[in-house]
């Protein structure tokens, strides 16, 4: 049975990357949560998709140019205004102080590809290490330079390559990089393409898969995981492990 994440938390319903999501996506139950991290002016790792904060909050501009203390003051609102009460952008502290103990996986996406932040890898991997959270985390980035470095400085951890386009003999060039997980778009995987990960020894995790169908389909294709906005449609088929 294929692992569920919830992407962003449980971003279908709740506002994607913030605390209430993750929580809720806890409460429905999945294998694991993955979130993207960003850095504050005051190397603050917060939890944000983006590099800036216009989609998702109530502020402007890019969250490098911002003090922590000043991000704070904005509402995650996004589309979901009026639904619930204020939510701050979470710190990778914070939440790690909460899912210690929830027993859920975390994959942190490092977000290193349209803006490079310098030393982000090794200050998620000193506060993963900060938690003791080295055996229920996996790093990934659409960056190889991000993906070689986390790898050289805290290889117990596993890592997933992002890809966002079609390229194939996927099995041969993540084993090539000593990466552990291929992290395929739906849009760009065959049945054939996990069987030759699987060959070379490589796990595939695919986003993000929202359709009910789809995430039979890939279950049967007999990938690992899945990141979904909607961790619940998949707990309805109990395909969540
Ligand atoms: O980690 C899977 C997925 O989150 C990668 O794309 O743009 O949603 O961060 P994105
Ligand atoms: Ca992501």
């Amino acid at each position: 049975m294929m692992k569920v994440f919830a992407h962003r938390g449980f971003s279908g319903k709740y506002p994607e990357n913030t605390m209430l999501a993750f929580k809720k996506a806890a409460e429905v139950g999945c294998y694991g949560i993955e979130l993207d991290v960003q850095l504050t002016k005051d190397d603050e790792i917060v939890i944000m998709h983006d590099e800036t904060i216009d989609r998702t909050t109530s502020g402007t501009g890019y969250i490098r140019d911002y003090m922590y203390r000043e991000l704070c003051l904005v509402d995650c609102y996004g589309k979901f205004e009026g639904e619930y009460e204020f939510q701050r952008i979470p710190t990778l502290r914070e939440y790690l102080t909460w899912v210690k103990d929830t027993g859920l996986v975390t994959n942190i996406e490092l977000k290193n590809s349209v803006y490079y932040y310098e030393h982000l890898e090794e200050k998620v991997i000193d506060m993963v290490r900060e938690f003791g959270m080295e055996d229920r985390v996996i790093f990934s980035s659409f960056n190889l330079v991000s993906i070689n470095k986390c790898k050289k400085l805290l290889p117990e951890v596993p890592m997933g390559y992002l890809m966002e386009a079609r390229m194939d003999n996927m099995g041969f060039f993540t084993e090539e990089n000593g990466v552990e997980y291929y992290h395929p778009d739906k849009n760009f995987l065959t049945e054939e393409m996990v069987q030759d990960c699987h060959a070379h020894g490589i796990g595939v995790n695919v986003w993000t898969v929202n359709k009910k169908e789809l995430m039979k389909q890939l279950n049967n294709w007999n990938v690992d995981g899945i990141f979904t906005n909607f961790p619940d449609r998949a707990k309805e088929l109990g395909l969540e492990k």
